[in-house]
Parts: C-alpha cells; structure tokens; sequence
C-alpha cells in the first residue's frame, strides 16, 4: 500500500529540482501573492496552462492588485478574456474582486469555506487558494491529479464513479507541511511524467511506491465509463462588411453561452440546422455563401456554421456596433467568432481585392 508520508518526502524532492517555472509560482520558501494564486487558478479552469500563461501576464499588468481589477470597468476585462473561453468566469473574476476589495479589505480569506463564497470559486479552486497561497493542508484534486492518485492506488473503479474515491485517496497523502508545493508537485508530475499515454515510468520519483507500475497496469489507468459522443448543432453566421472596411458585430445577452461577449450575427445553433438561414440575416443585403465551413468545440456541443457575406454601403447603427476590421480580432472576439472573421479571407477587405483579382 502507498506509503503518504514517503511519497511526500520523495515528490517534494523531486519537486525542488524539477518544478515547472510557470508566471504564477512562486519557490519553495517564498510567500505567494493569493491575488495571483486565485487568478491563475480560475483562469487554470478547464484551460491548459500554455494558453493561460500570456493571459495571466497581460491581467497581472493590468491589473497588478486585487483592488485595481476590482476598479476596472468589467467591459475590458471581458476584452481581454476574450479567447480564453468560458466567459462566466471573466464576469465572475470581477464580481470576486469587488467581492474582496469590498468585503475583505482586500485581503483574500485563507479558510475553503470563506473562499468557496467567491464567485466563480468551486470546491476544487478552494483548496488550491487554501493550499498554495495560504499552506493549508488540503488537496486540490483535478484531472492529473485524480490519473497520478489512480495510478498509485491501482484503483480500477472507472470514473467518474472513481471520483470521490479518488478525491479521498488523494487527500490521504497530503502532507502537514509544504501541502501547496505537493498539490503543484503532484499536477506537475502527472503534466510531465505520469501522462495519459506512454508514461515515463523510468523517470517517476514515485515508481517505486506505485501499485499500477506494479502490477503493470499504470497506462491503463484511470478506466472511464463510455463517454456519449458529444452533439452536434448547425447554423449559418452573417458577415456584413460596410464600404469603409468595417464589420459588424453585436453584444450577446449577458447570460448563457458567450454571455456579455460581442458576436457575429448568426441564426440560432439548432440540431437540425436552420432550414431557410437567410430568414436570420441580419439585413436584407446581396448575401453569398463562402467555401469555408467553420467549425467549433464546446464544451456540449460541436458546432458547424455556414458562413454569408455581404457588402452595404453606408453603417446603419441600428444594426449592431460597427467595428473596423483591423481592430475587430482586439475587440474582444470569441474564439468562435474570429475563425468566422477569418473564414472571410479578406472578403471585405479593400486593399486585396485587386491583388486577388476580385
Ligand atoms: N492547474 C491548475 N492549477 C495549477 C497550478 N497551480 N499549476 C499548474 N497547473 C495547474
């Protein structure tokens, strides 16, 4: 059986030599800014920590304390969450701010329960605030560390049945001490060494406490539950460039899919699609299909949209907000709604035309 206490000698040893530098660490010794520690965490949400690096560095510039996000208007910090994903959380990081600055002092509480009050802020980012930025001996327990845990333990009930055995298994090894060190040692080994595929068994610091390398098992770990394949929905989106090289955009309803963020008009994502798109165009205009499908991931669906472009002369700003097109991909756009835009392949844009023959 694992041994707790000798797994986290041998992990936080490892750790010291081998920690990844990300912008939001801080060394063994140093005290952690829990401004920062909470927003790399939210931001960390269902996102890889190669996409959140330069978002975290531009917000930290920003904004450097909890009280200058918490003034900022929240129009740019959905601005500069855009691309990112997941845009309840942008909405959220600001309401905790103000939450913080207001109610805390500006000081973030170091207890879960206090934490879990914060908007935006669940079970699992709880602990990680809690253990990283304040040293509380509590796990976090995400996706590698339930694989690291499963893997230990050969626990070979399939997930998501697994999980609060996991959960459980997991908070067993957290040591008194250094337990932020060890919830990051842990992400960081099963982000390097214990992955998904193919681990690096040879390289593990805990090969020998491990009951899958044991028994040979390890790769298949953790078993899952067939997953139902993921829906699919349709639809058409509206390119409408005006003569002077600007396009035009919308603000979505605050709430639900992409709340509060600028849009490309489109018809209503449906399964099956929409049977008549033009219906949906935004104006009547001289619409013409492009070549190019778009198509997109969320999180419960897969998206394909068909893509329309027309030409009006003059900017209606009944319509929507006009944005020129040189500025649209800093406006704020979606990831969805800038592979749109790209679709377009310089379809409103003057200064190809004659190059392209068109
Ligand atoms: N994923 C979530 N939190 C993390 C952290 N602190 N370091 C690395 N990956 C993470």
């Amino acid at each position: 059986m694992p041994e707790p206490a000798r797994i986290a000698r041998h992990l936080l040893a490892w750790y010291d030599v081998h920690a990844r530098v990300l912008p939001w660490r801080y060394r063994p010794g140093e005290s952690a800014d829990p401004y920062r520690v909470w927003l790399s965490e939210i931001m960390l949400q269902q996102t890889t920590v190669a996409a959140v690096k330069a978002y975290f560095l531009r917000f930290t510039t920003l904004w450097p304390t909890v009280a200058d996000l918490a003034a900022a208007p929240i129009d740019d910090v959905m601005k500069e969450w855009a691309g990112l994903g997941y845009y309840s959380r942008a909405r959220n990081l600001h309401a905790a701010a103000q939450m913080v600055a207001r109610d805390f002092g500006g000081a973030f509480p170091s207890e879960e329960a206090q934490l879990r009050e914060l908007p935006g802020v669940g079970p699992y980012t709880a602990a990680a605030i809690a253990a990283i930025a304040f040293g509380r001996a509590t796990m976090p327990v995400d996706g590698n560390i339930e694989r690291v845990t499963a893997r230990l333990f050969a626990e070979e009930t399939p997930l998501p049945a697994a999980k609060p055995i996991l959960t459980k298994l997991a908070a067993g090894l957290t040591p008194p001490q250094r337990a932020g060190d060890f919830a990051q040692a842990m992400m960081d080994l099963g982000a390097t060494i214990c992955t998904p595929k193919s681990p690096a068994c040879a390289l593990c610091p805990l090969n020998a406490d491990c009951a899958a390398y044991k028994k040979g098992i390890q790769a298949t770990l953790p078993r899952r539950a067939d997953k139902a394949a993921r829906p699919e929905r349709f639809g058409a989106a509206f390119l409408l460039f005006s003569e002077d090289g600007h396009v035009l955009l919308r603000r979505r309803p605050p709430k639900g899919l992409l709340g509060g963020m600028l849009e490309i008009p489109s018809t209503p994502w449906t399964n099956p699609g929409p049977t008549d798109p033009l219906a949906h165009a935004p104006v009547a205009a001289e619409w013409k299909r492009l070549p190019t499908r778009v198509e997109h991931v969320f999180t419960h669906f897969k998206l394909t949209l068909d893509v329309y472009a027309a030409r009006v002369g003059s900017r209606d700003p009944a319509f929507g907000v006009w944005t020129p097109q040189s500025d649209a991909d800093a406006a704020g756009l979606p990831s969805v709604m800038r592979k749109i835009l790209a679709a377009s392949d310089g379809e409103g844009d003057h200064s190809t035309r004659g190059r392209r023959g068109r």
